[in-house]
């Protein structure tokens, strides 16, 4: 392939990433991790799928950085979860470390590449990755509103028994309890979802969106969502690669923009051969408005508990 993407973190979300990546034929695919034989093993296993799935991307698994060199894209999946007995903020400084590691050891191989963050939590560990970087704002880009409006259409599709493919959601904001999901820009075949069902429904599928991690967490018990996930930050990958410059919430550095300043937070651009092309500003009702100050109030109380660790 003449494109190149190089996943950190062969987990469940970076395994999943490198699967799809190479499925959908879109570039060469070099898996990272700490552990010693997991990606070289696993990028194994899905190179001896590729006759049968009948692609000729290359994938690679190593420990080391060098393979991952002249990479176009890198996404960011390294991480750990929170174990018990662990604060919030225990976990955002070991997460903190990690991101800021990871990021460090890319972009001496790969000082082009676009990167896509993925761990957790997420806008504050872009924060980490754009000051590790030294990388311009747009090519540090979050991985959070697509899956989120991902989940939100899937709900919507469900409730109304229609294709997934007619539906398009917004939700802005940060990735978590206060994320912002619009159902004035949320639609089936172009008819807002104002108009397909009463508000207690709409407001039914919001909260579920909202809490849509949550929900995969206590079904699965020893992990958080993957597919999904995987499915999300490949969407934007697949964008970048073939600059297609599809409109897709991303969390992105703002100066400005929606009255937020110096914040990664999600909200609509372009992405494109460069990254974030553009920002696209759309009109909020000073409720929307609210709830977006909102969310970048809880980004931006990790940001500053990142500053004090
Ligand atoms: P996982 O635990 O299956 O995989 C994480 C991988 O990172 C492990 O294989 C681990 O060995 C590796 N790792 C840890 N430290 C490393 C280092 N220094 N260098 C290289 N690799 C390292 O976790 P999973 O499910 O794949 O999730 C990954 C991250 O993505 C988590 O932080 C999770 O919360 C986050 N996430 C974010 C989403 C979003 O919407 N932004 C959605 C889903 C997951
Ligand atoms: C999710 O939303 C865990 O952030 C992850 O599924």
């Amino acid at each position: 392939m003449d494109k190149k993407v190089t996943v950190i973190g062969a987990g469940n979300v970076g395994a999943t990433a490198a699967q799809r990546l190479a499925e959908k034929e879109l570039c060469d695919v070099v898996l990272i991790d700490i552990i010693e034989g997991v990606p070289q093993g696993k990028a194994l296993d899905l190179a001896e799928a590729a006759p049968i799935e009948k692609h000729d991307a290359r994938l690679t698994g190593a420990n080391e950085y060098d393979a991952s060199e002249g990479s176009d894209i890198v996404i960011i999946t390294a991480g750990i979860p929170r174990k018990p007995g662990m604060s919030r903020d225990d976990l955002l400084k070991t997460n903190a470390n990690i991101m800021k590691d990871v990021t460090q050891q890319v972009v001496q191989r790969s000082p082009e590449a676009v990167l896509i963050i993925v761990s957790n939590p997420l806008d504050a560990m872009c924060h980490v990755a754009y000051e590790a970087s030294g990388f311009p704002k747009n090519r540090v880009i979050g991985m959070a509103g697509v899956l989120d409006s991902a989940r939100f259409r899937a709900f919507i599709a469900m409730e109304l028994d229609v294709s997934v493919e007619n539906t398009h959601a917004f939700v802005l904001g940060g990735h978590g309890d206060t994320m912002v999901p619009l159902p004035r820009y949320s639609t089936v075949a172009g008819i807002p979802i104002t108009e397909l069902m009463p508000k207690e429904r709409i407001d039914a599928l919001v909260e579920r969106t909202a809490t849509g991690g949550a929900e995969i967490v206590s079904l699965l018990k020893t992990g958080s969502a993957y597919y999904a996930p995987a499915s999300a930050a490949v969407e934007m990958a697949e964008s970048i690669l073939k600059d297609k410059k599809k409109i897709l919430p991303c969390a992105v550095y703002l100066e400005g923009e929606y009255g937020i300043n110096d914040l990664f937070i999600g909200v609509p651009v372009k992405l494109g051969a460069g990254g974030v092309e553009e920002i696209i500003q759309i009109s909020l009702t000073a409720e929307e408005q609210a709830a977006l100050d909102k969310s970048a109030g809880a980004v931006e109380e990790l940001v500053e508990a990142l500053k004090k660790l």
